[in-house]
């Protein structure tokens, strides 16, 4: 078949699937084709790397996030949080804004490491939907490493808000 001998393109190769909140089970990711994300094995140590660095002395709940440019590099960033509790910063948006003031706007994919490989709140994906609406997502669970869902924002924040 074409699209499996095109290197950029791949056949998801088995379905998502999660318990909603009335325990049917439903598919995490619309998307039959993924594109193959370069740099992932990558782009995963380094979100594991990065939530090492979490300041997250009241939630306990550390997060990594890595962000890869179109261009191949690997920009990375952790929650820091703050007494104030709503003044916390979360690693995806403080991925953005270290890569912007890296002079990156433009993104191929993204992973985040938690325990249990948690989404994305809807805050960050709003953000991240200003520079890469589609972007490639890998969720990656650091308690166990191999386990990483594949998404996308599209399918994660569809119809984000737009001026445009
Ligand atoms: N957090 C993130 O870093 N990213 C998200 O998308 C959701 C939540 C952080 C904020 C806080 O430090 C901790 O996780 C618990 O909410």
């Amino acid at each position: 078949m074409l699209i499996r001998e095109n290197p950029f393109i791949r056949v998801h190769p088995w379905p998502i699937f999660y318990a909603d909140t009335i325990g049917r089970f439903v598919s995490l990711t619309k998307s039959i084709i993924m594109p193959a994300i370069p740099q992932r094995d990558q782009l995963i140590a380094a979100a594991l790397a990065a939530q090492q660095q979490a300041y997250a002395p009241y939630s306990k709940f550390q997060v990594g996030a890595a962000l890869l440019t179109i261009g191949g590099r690997i920009i990375t960033a952790a929650n820091v949080e703050n007494a104030s509790y709503g003044l916390t910063i979360c690693a995806e948006r403080a991925a953005i804004c270290t890569a912007n003031a890296a002079g990156e706007r433009e993104f191929a994919a993204i992973a985040i490491a938690t325990v249990g490989g948690a989404a994305p709140c809807g805050a960050c994906r709003q953000v991240l939907a200003e520079f890469a609406p589609a972007l490639p997502i890998l969720l990656v669970d650091s308690s166990n490493p191999l386990l990483v869902q594949e998404t996308n924002l599209g399918d994660l924040l569809p119809m984000h808000f737009s001026l445009k």
